[in-house]
Formats: structure tokens, sequence, C-alpha cells
């Protein structure tokens, strides 16, 4: 497009730019280079005053292209986006935004939603070619097909949190390990003995796959229901039950694995109103207590936000 212009040297024009920029004069066009000389594209208006030598001119320019802002909330595991479905999204339009504002990704693919005991995303692929990914964090690596198991990044953090909290020579049951990304990071950083389990065969594969990626040599990966796995595996020292949609159905089971001192990672979405999550604690210290034992809360935060109403929340328990 054709603009009016200023020729200056080079050494002022930062200084030119700063001025139309406070005035509202600089257009979304990009500057010319020339030699010694800046041309710099002003918008119509009254020209303000420079102490430097300066000339006008015309000349054509080319307009800057901002990337468009992403209207949609996505995921990103390994090479892969996962967009959240809502209603009307324009998703071909979103999918080629993320490819271009995001090098890294390669693969685009529509969540419809997790379903079922597995709590697999029902997913369609908008780009790319497979839904196996290789993602990466905290020092791990994660192989996984999102198609077939459950994998969520924005666990990483509290992964990491977990493994802060774990010591040398612990054992430990992965309850609902899904492709293990809590055990294989927690036996990347400890020295422990740990016993993985899951109902879903394809999680069991990508963690077999997982402690072959990472050269760990210390988890027991086990097929099963963890409500008979966990009569097999003798005491724990800790026990995570990443199962937020129901996990408290299985806690009773998990007391199974409990001796005194025994750690529970306990997660569950809960509505955010204190007097819930207060109520949930004490449930959980009465089925304690029926076994004769007793339970101590050690702490509780919310993980992130699931809906309006509701968070997913992290509790830390002791048995004592
Ligand atoms: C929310 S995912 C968590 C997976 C993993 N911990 C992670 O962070 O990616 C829950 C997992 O529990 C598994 N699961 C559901 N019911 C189960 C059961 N009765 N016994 C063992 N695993 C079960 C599902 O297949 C799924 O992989």
């Amino acid at each position: 497009m054709r603009f009016r212009c200023i020729r200056v040297n080079k050494k002022y024009a930062q200084r030119v730019i700063n001025i139309l920029r406070k005035k509202n004069l600089l257009p979304d066009f990009r500057l010319k280079k020339d030699g010694e000389f800046v041309l710099i594209p002003i918008k119509n208006g009254d020209m303000p005053d420079f102490e430097f030598e300066y000339t006008i001119e015309f000349s054509e320019f080319e307009p800057i292209r901002r990337p468009e802002p992403i209207k949609a909330r996505f995921d990103v595991v390994g090479d892969i986006a996962i967009i959240k479905f809502a209603e009307g999204m324009d998703i071909e339009k979103i999918a080629m935004a993320i490819l271009t504002n995001h090098k890294n990704i390669k693969k685009v693919a529509v969540d419809y939603g997790v379903k079922g005991e597995t709590r697999v995303r029902s997913l369609k692929l908008i780009h790319g070619d497979s839904f196996e990914t290789i993602h990466r964090e905290y020092g791990i690596r994660i192989k996984v097909d999102v198609s077939k198991v459950y994998f969520s990044p924005r666990l990483a953090s509290e992964r990491w949190r977990v493994v802060s909290q774990v010591n040398d020579g612990e054992i430990i049951y992965d309850m609902f390990c899904g492709c293990g990304p809590f055990s294989i990071m927690i036996a990347k950083y400890r020295k422990v003995k740990i016993f993985a389990s899951d109902i879903n065969p394809h999680a069991i594969y990508y963690l077999k796959e997982n402690i072959k990626l990472n050269k760990i040599t210390t988890i027991t990966p086990i097929l099963g229901d963890a409500r008979e796995v966990v009569k097999s595996i003798g005491k724990v020292d800790r026990i995570i039950m990443n199962l937020p949609h129901s996990a408290y159905e299985f806690f009773p089971y998990a007391l199974n694995a409990v001796k005194s001192g025994t750690r529970i990672h306990y997660y569950e979405i809960l509505n955010r109103d204190a007097r819930i999550i207060n109520r949930r604690i004490v449930e959980l210290q009465k089925l304690v207590e029926e076994k004769g034992t007793k339970l101590k809360l050690i702490e509780y935060h919310m993980v992130h936000p699931y809906s309006p109403s509701s968070d997913m929340y992290a509790f830390l328990f002791e048995v004592i």
C-alpha cells in the first residue's frame, strides 16, 4: 500500500517511531531500509516537529501480519494440539492458527470429551497422521496414543510436587497409572519400588514403552482392576489415587495396602464449596476409622479448575 513516509537516518529511526506511535500516526506496515536511511510510513494527520533532518516522500509498504488470536482452549501433548470442542467453533481456522503460531505442533485433534472407565478422550484428527506422540516434562519422555490412553499435560507440576515428597527406599502403589507419568517421574528421580496398575491394556502397553524409553528398572506394570490388584501387592509406603471422578468409590480398596505411616495422594473433582471439601475429608477419615486406624490430613490444594463450580483437588493423607 502506498503511504506518505519519513526518510530519516537510521540513528534517528527509533525516536521517530516512538513519537509517531505516541501520536497514533504509525500504521501497521513494515518499515523499509535504504542504505543509511529508514523509510517510516505515516498515517494521515498533522506532521509532528522533528529536531533532526528528514525528508517526506511516498512509497509502497507491506502490511505487518500479526498472528490471529486463537479463540479456543487447547492442550499440547508432545506434537499434538488437542482443542476442546465448543459449539459454533471454526475448527479448521483454529487448527490453522495453531499450526502457524506453534512450530512444534504437527498434529491437531478435536476433543469431544473424556468418557468411560478408561477416561479416554473422544478425538477427531484434523491434521497429522496419528494420535501417537512423545511428550516431554521434567526430564522424562512419555509415549502415548492420546486416543487410546488418558494423559493430561496439565498435571506435570502436580507430578513434580509428588516426586519432591517421595523418599528413597519407599514402596509405592500407583493405582490408576495410565501410561505411567507419575510412576515414571518418581522412578526417574528416586530409588523406589513401584507397582503400577491400570485396567486399560493400551495404558499398560504404553507404560511398558515408557519404562524402556526412560531406562527405568524399578516399576512393575500390572494390567488389572485396582480393586483386585491391591489385594496382592502387600503393604506400601505411598499410594497414588489419580482417578478424580471416582476415587471415593475406590478408597476403601486402597486401604488393603496401607500400614501405619502410609501416605495417600488422593485426587478428586469436588464442588469448590469449603463445606463440601471438609465433608469429604471427614467421610474418608470415617472409612479409615472403621478399620481401626486413623487418617491424618497433611495438606490439600486445588490442582486446576474443572468446571464453573468445581475444581480438581489433591489431598495428602497419612495413616496413623
Ligand atoms: C485419570 S486417568 C489417570 C492416569 C495417570 N495417572 C495419569 O496421570 O495420566 C485414570 C486411569 O485409571 C484407569 N482405571 C479406571 N478404572 C480402573 C480400575 N478399576 N483399576 C485400574 N485402573 C483403572 C483408567 O484406565 C485411566 O488410565
